[in-house]
């Protein structure tokens, strides 16, 4: 009886708050799926389809008044229970279709502004980079280590940040030296020659474990540190295969996870707008699992960073951006 009871009240519950499968909409910034950021995004969606709960469609603008077009003809076909916007870029044109669109659910996926009826997704990449800095000490013999960054801005020295105190967590006389990518390269992003002369550079200054934050640019990066037998550490998408053994794992946003949950709160009826962060205790930023490395590393230091995973999500370790 009592069981029945139960189940009865949940169906009601289901009824009256959720359906059994959602329709989502999602604009891939420029670059479509053709970028590591916006292919995460499409296997979490893809996740969800398996699941059979939801159902979705994309589109691949080429430049940011496109981004506005493809967000207002969603919101206009009203078919859609969650319109998704991929990167900062995509900010100012949800701005304007949420305002005109007041009924529309809308995600903002990377970003850290306030949008009415949009759930802004932010990853705290100094808790993943902490992690990256305590091993990259660990593993350090000089007690010298690098980073190299594509921009100097916000977004980007939440890296340093983190890196920066995980090292000096391990050893507070660790040296870290930071490099920018000149921003008189035509593409910071895409300038491995670049990126292998900075890292040369850092390297006769005695560093042996770089973190490269720079997308395309890290190849180089990658290429000078296998030459000179240095550590790297990759980041964004798992690079740990790139180059097996220098690379000791890859600090990484799982917009994957973030986007799964995402579809799964709407399907649950509990969309609830405004900023958030997500990180170690989100699963929302992680390392890789050391595939190639774990023996290199030894299981010393690999429980030694699981301990400090679990103080940053208890509260132990906090971690400023
Ligand atoms: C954006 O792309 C569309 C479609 O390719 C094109 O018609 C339009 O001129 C582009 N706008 C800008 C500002 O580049
Ligand atoms: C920093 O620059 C990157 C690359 O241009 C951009 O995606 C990001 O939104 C910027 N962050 C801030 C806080 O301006
Ligand atoms: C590499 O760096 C050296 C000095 O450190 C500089 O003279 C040279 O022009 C740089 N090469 C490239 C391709 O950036
Ligand atoms: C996803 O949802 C699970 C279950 O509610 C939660 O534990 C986890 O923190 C969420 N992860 C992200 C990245 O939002």
């Amino acid at each position: 009886m009592k069981k029945l009871f139960i189940l009865v009240f949940l169906l009601l519950s289901l009824g009256a708050y959720s359906k059994d499968k959602i329709n989502v909409g999602i604009v891939f910034s420029s670059g479509g799926l053709g970028t590591g950021f916006n292919k995460m995004a499409y296997d979490g969606l893809k996740k969800a389809e398996a699941e059979g709960f939801i159902t979705f469609k994309y589109v691949e603008p080429s430049n940011i008044t496109e981004d506005l077009v493809f967000l207002r003809d969603f919101s206009r076909e009203g078919n859609f229970d969650l319109v998704i916007g991929m990167g900062t870029v995509v900010a100012e044109s949800i701005k304007k279709v949420a305002t005109e669109f007041p009924n529309q659910k809308y995600a903002i996926v990377g970003g850290t502004i306030t949008v009415p009826n949009t759930i802004t997704i932010d990853f705290a990449e100094q808790e993943m980079s902490f992690l990256a800095g305590a091993l990259a000490t660990m593993m350090s013999r000089s007690n010298k280590i690098g980073v190299l960054l594509g921009m100097d801005n916000r977004s980007f020295n939440r890296f340093k940040h983190g890196f920066t105190q995980g090292a000096k967590y391990i050893n507070k006389d660790v040296l870290v030296i930071t490099s920018y990518m000149p921003t008189t390269s035509s593409n910071p992003f895409n300038d491995p020659v670049t990126g292998k002369n900075i890292s040369n550079l850092m390297i006769s200054r005695g560093i042996d474990v770089i973190l490269q934050v720079a997308e395309g640019t890290g190849n180089g990066v990658f290429e000078a540190a296998k030459e000179k037998k240095i550590y790297a550490i990759g980041s964004d998408t798992d690079q740990d295969g790139e180059a097996p053994g220098t690379i000791l794992t890859s600090v990484r946003v799982r917009i994957d996870n973030a986007v799964y949950n995402l579809t799964k709160e709407i399907l649950n009826g509990e969309f609830k707008a405004g900023y958030r962060q997500s990180g170690l205790a989100e699963n929302g930023v992680s390392l890789t699992k050391f595939i190639h490395t774990k023996k290199l590393i030894g299981q010393e230091k690999i429980t030694r960073l699981d301990k400090i995973k679990k103080d940053i999500i208890s509260g132990k370790i906090v971690v400023p951006e």
